[in-house]
């Protein structure tokens, strides 16, 4: 396939997220040869560094990040892509610079945008007003895209004003993620789960979304955030659009944000009357991961030792649409968790009648698990025979697995900002974000955070290493449920 060479022009090169993240993914898209020949990328940041050393910079991060992946051949390659213009972003007088090295005739300009949302308004008018943009150029961005719906909305018009809505790429990098796609394949690929997919036979859906790190010396950024903001608001939310929207009408960004807004839009508001039977809020506290101590919340570098941010969230989430009625979906998601591990489970109903009394009293219902995180795969428990010569039926619980590295062996399983780079260069907007579903999961989670703040729910403590507070066994208990072990 053919696709128009691009400039890339990142604002933040010399930040963390373009250093962590898109230079290595970047670096990767060409090792598989998945850039076009004449793609640029040019860094743009405020410091005084010119190409070379920005090239410098670049394979310095390149090497702390992936050091045994690099190949010189690949490297040298790549590195002749990379070129560097400093520009204070805050003066609109210097925008014109990017007519030296942007050449938005014969390629697509793909803006960026890896900084923080307070310069984004500078930079819409300074591309405005220089005149380098056309119908063609895009602008990437991610969260955090507001911290409510009001400030959401905010940078939503900034952008507006110089973009139009199918030139901006708002991405959720869980979007990204293979095993997140896969669920449009397994849901609307297969016969088996056409008919199977609703209150009829589902009790229940669980979203796990635990990661053992703790804030990673992020503690501006995450205390005024906390973890219904900074984890659920996006990547769990988006989980659950995929696991429970209906069928879009083909595979069109459009017809797929449809889908999604429908469902956000189902979404039964979480108020102060019933925030805290719905809810529970978690901070950890000291305590061991793996077998190393580590600190708790309060204690982390920089830390206000009143905070009340909360870094575990567990949700009862209701959807009052057709399909779904009567199933909760519970979301749980948490730093300081005993390990990293992203995964759906989905929950059939036990079986009307047991005719197997020798195996169980009850038999165990059948489980789909999505695993997303370690490793991605998908296992279905069900209930088999137990070989044997002696005429009775005994039952045991088994697994089916498919694990993607095993049966896709010759498949490389790319993470999720190499694809949506990739998608961003390509111009398929299909997996990022629209202005009106951000903009309705916002309206779902201020609901939350209102409720928070009226009762004043402080959050409960959990020692580091632990999944999340007691009451969040409680919250599934309560409906006579467990999480999944
Ligand atoms: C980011 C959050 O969006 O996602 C981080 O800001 C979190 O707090 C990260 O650690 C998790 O991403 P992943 O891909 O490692 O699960």
């Amino acid at each position: 396939d053919y696709f128009k060479p691009c400039d890339l022009v990142i604002y933040g090169a010399l930040g963390d997220l373009s250093k962590r993240k898109l230079l290595i993914s970047l670096y990767r898209l060409e090792k598989h040869d998945l850039l076009e020949a004449d793609t640029r990328i040019i860094g743009v940041d405020r410091l005084d560094e010119t190409s070379t050393s920005f090239i410098e910079i670049a394979q310095q991060s390149l090497q702390a990040f992936l050091n045994h992946e690099i190949d010189q051949n690949i490297w040298q390659r790549f590195s002749q892509r990379l070129s560097y213009l400093k520009i204070d972003l805050t003066q609109p007088e210097q925008y014109h610079l990017l007519h030296s090295v942007v050449d938005a005739s014969s390629r697509v300009m793909v803006n960026y945008f890896a900084v923080s949302p307070f310069l984004f308004k500078n930079i819409c008018k300074g591309l405005q007003s220089c005149g380098i943009l056309n119908a063609e150029s895009r602008m990437v961005m991610e969260k955090p895209i507001g911290y409510d719906l009001k400030s959401s909305k905010e940078i939503n018009d900034v952008v507006a004003d110089v973009f139009h809505e199918d030139q901006v790429y708002r991405i959720d990098h869980y979007l990204g993620k293979e095993t997140v796609l896969n669920l449009l394949a397994l849901r609307f690929a297969n016969s088996l789960f056409y008919t199977s997919w609703n209150h009829n036979t589902i009790d229940h859906i669980q979203i796990t979304v635990g990661e053992d790190i703790g804030i990673e010396g992020r503690w501006d950024y995450f205390d005024k955030t906390g973890q219904l903001r900074d984890m659920l608001q996006n990547h769990l939310l988006q989980i659950l659009t995929f696991v429970t929207m209906e069928p879009p009408a083909d595979l069109s960004a459009e017809s797929i944000h449809m889908e999604k807004i429908k469902l956000l839009k189902a979404l039964r508001p979480i108020t102060y009357l019933n925030v805290e039977e719905k809810t529970v809020r978690g901070q950890y506290t000291a305590g061991y991961i793996k077998g190393q101590s580590v600190p708790g919340y309060l204690e982390e570098e920089g830390a206000n030792t009143n905070s009340t941010t909360e870094s575990f969230v567990a949700i009862r989430v209701d959807i009052d649409n057709w399909r779904w009625s009567g199933v909760p979906v519970y979301m749980r998601s948490g730093k300081r968790m005993p390990n990293k591990r992203t995964e759906i489970v989905i929950n059939f109903k036990n079986l009307p009648h047991n005719i197997f009394k020798d195996s169980f009293h009850e038999l165990p219902a059948n489980k789909l698990v999505i695993h997303l995180q370690p490793n991605e795969g998908v296992d279905v428990m069900v209930l088999n025979k137990i070989p044997g010569i002696d005429g009775l039926i005994k039952l045991q619980q088994t697994k089916l697995d498919l694990s993607f590295s095993e049966t896709f062996k010759k498949s490389r399983i790319f993470g999720g900002y190499e694809k949506l780079i990739l998608e961003a260069l390509r111009g398929n907007n299909t997996l990022f974000l629209s202005r009106e579903e951000i903009e309705q999961a916002w309206t779902w989670v201020d609901s939350i955070q209102e409720a928070w703040q009226h009762n004043h729910t402080p959050p409960k403590p959990y020692p580091a290493g632990n999944w999340g507070p007691v009451a969040s066994v409680a919250l599934l208990a309560r409906d006579g449920r467990a999480w999944e072990e």
